[in-house]
């Protein structure tokens, strides 16, 4: 042959070899061979397992997508291009054979009111808000509505609100209704939704599972009822996430407990610290007893791991008084997102809220005056360091 023949076709599609690396490597491969048409025909047909096309299937994907079926208890997963993405296709896959309408949680990501209100409303769907750590205003909201679908955050943002997720299940049944849970914040650590009910779990894999602030993508999992309608709407639409960012996922899933129990234990920490500062009004955590939802937390989280983000008002304190304390954080890292290894704040009022009138966002109690802090994995007397000469700057 010809070197401009050899230099496409010579080395590639040789038999698998027989040694199984000991971790997924990264299949950058779009399609494969195989060696007849009967076989390929059976695989396109789905009716024999294997690869032809990756936006419908790659086996780095599918390693990442066996592994969160296993940390969730699902049936089937699908890792998306973001947490965005994997919201949006819980909820399309969700409403499939089911009514145009959907109740979602009164306090849920940016982003997500953002496609409920701008991208499915305008698309027809019926949208309906309800608190869903009050569970007679929900149920009441489901009976009226009729929706196709339920949607919450096992934890909300950025006042960290727990609703009963077995009950809220329980509503949505009964009303017909499949219920989409966001599990970003808790993880699968904290918390199984599935196993409470949930028909569909849905995780920003950018934040705790990922871990290391260098990945963006997002995974639906979900059981055997609904997994064929996931995976074919994702045939058609194609949201997945790319093989490298798969690779960097698992990786960083390896270590996911452990950095999580950490993390969840400099929470308890620096919240406990925060609460009895001077400068510090209100501390938001999931691990105050005397947390609105205390009982709740109790009963379906398991003991001492509550969590690793704290929210706190800072006392007497506007968005100047904020800005100076931020400013002068020195370890802490000023940035959007949660979940990396190292601590980070973010201002709501600023970023995550900034589209909501001041009016409607003190109606959700979130006051000029507060912060989100992502608790990391570094030495916690390091982290309250930081926090304490800033707060001395206010
Ligand atoms: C709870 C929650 N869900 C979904 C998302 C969206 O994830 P991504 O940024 O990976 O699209 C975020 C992002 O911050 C989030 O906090």
């Amino acid at each position: 042959m010809k070197i401009h023949t050899q230099a496409v076709h010579a080395g590639d599609r040789k038999k698998a070899p027989a040694h199984i690396p000991a971790t997924t490597p990264i299949y950058t491969a779009t399609t494969y061979f195989y060696e007849s048409m009967e076989r390929l025909d059976r695989i396109f047909g789905q009716e024999e397992e294997g690869f032809c096309y990756s936006r419908y299937d790659n086996p780095s994907a599918a390693a990442l997508e066996e592994l969160m079926c296993a940390l969730e208890g699902g049936h089937t997963a699908l890792a998306c291009a973001s947490g965005m993405a994997a919201v949006q296709m819980a909820v399309t896959a969700a409403l499939v054979d089911r009514p145009r309408s959907i109740v979602a949680a009164n306090a849920l990501y940016g982003a997500t009111v953002g496609m409920l209100m701008n991208v499915l409303e305008p698309a027809g769907v019926a949208v309906r808000f309800a608190d869903p750590t009050d569970l007679q205003a929900l149920e009441a909201a489901v009976g009226e509505a009729r929706p196709g679908c339920v949607l919450m955050e096992t934890v909300s943002n950025p006042l960290l609100r727990v609703g009963a997720i077995d009950r809220i299940a329980e509503i949505a049944r009964k009303a017909g209704a499949a219920l989409v849970v966001d599990n970003t914040f808790a993880t699968p650590l904290l918390s199984r939704p599935l196993a409470w009910g949930a028909d569909f779990v849905v995780h920003s894999v950018t934040k705790y599972l990922a871990g290391h602030g260098d990945v963006l993508g997002g995974v639906v999992v979900t059981t055997e009822e609904h997994g064929a309608h996931l995976r074919n709407l994702s045939r058609t639409l194609g949201p997945v996430l790319g093989p490298f960012e798969c690779y960097l996922t698992m990786r960083g899933i390896k270590t996911f407990p452990l950095r999580m129990e950490r993390q969840c234990a400099n929470a308890c920490r620096v919240a406990s610290w925060l609460a009895g500062h001077p400068k510090i009004e209100r501390v938001h955590f999931t691990g105050d007893p005397a947390h609105p939802d205390a009982a709740t937390i109790r009963r379906l989280f398991p003991p001492n791991l509550y969590g690793a983000m704290v929210s706190f008002e800072l006392r007497d304190a506007g968005r100047t008084e904020v800005f100076r304390f931020m400013d002068a954080l020195q370890l802490v890292v000023r940035a959007t997102s949660l979940g990396d290894v190292h601590s980070m704040m973010l201002y709501p009022v600023m970023s995550s809220h900034r589209e909501i009138s001041p009016k409607h966002r003190l109606r959700m109690g979130i006051r000029d005056s507060l912060v989100r802090l992502s608790v990391g994995i570094e030495a916690p007397e390091d982290i309250v360091e930081d926090l304490e000469l800033a707060l001395e700057k206010v």
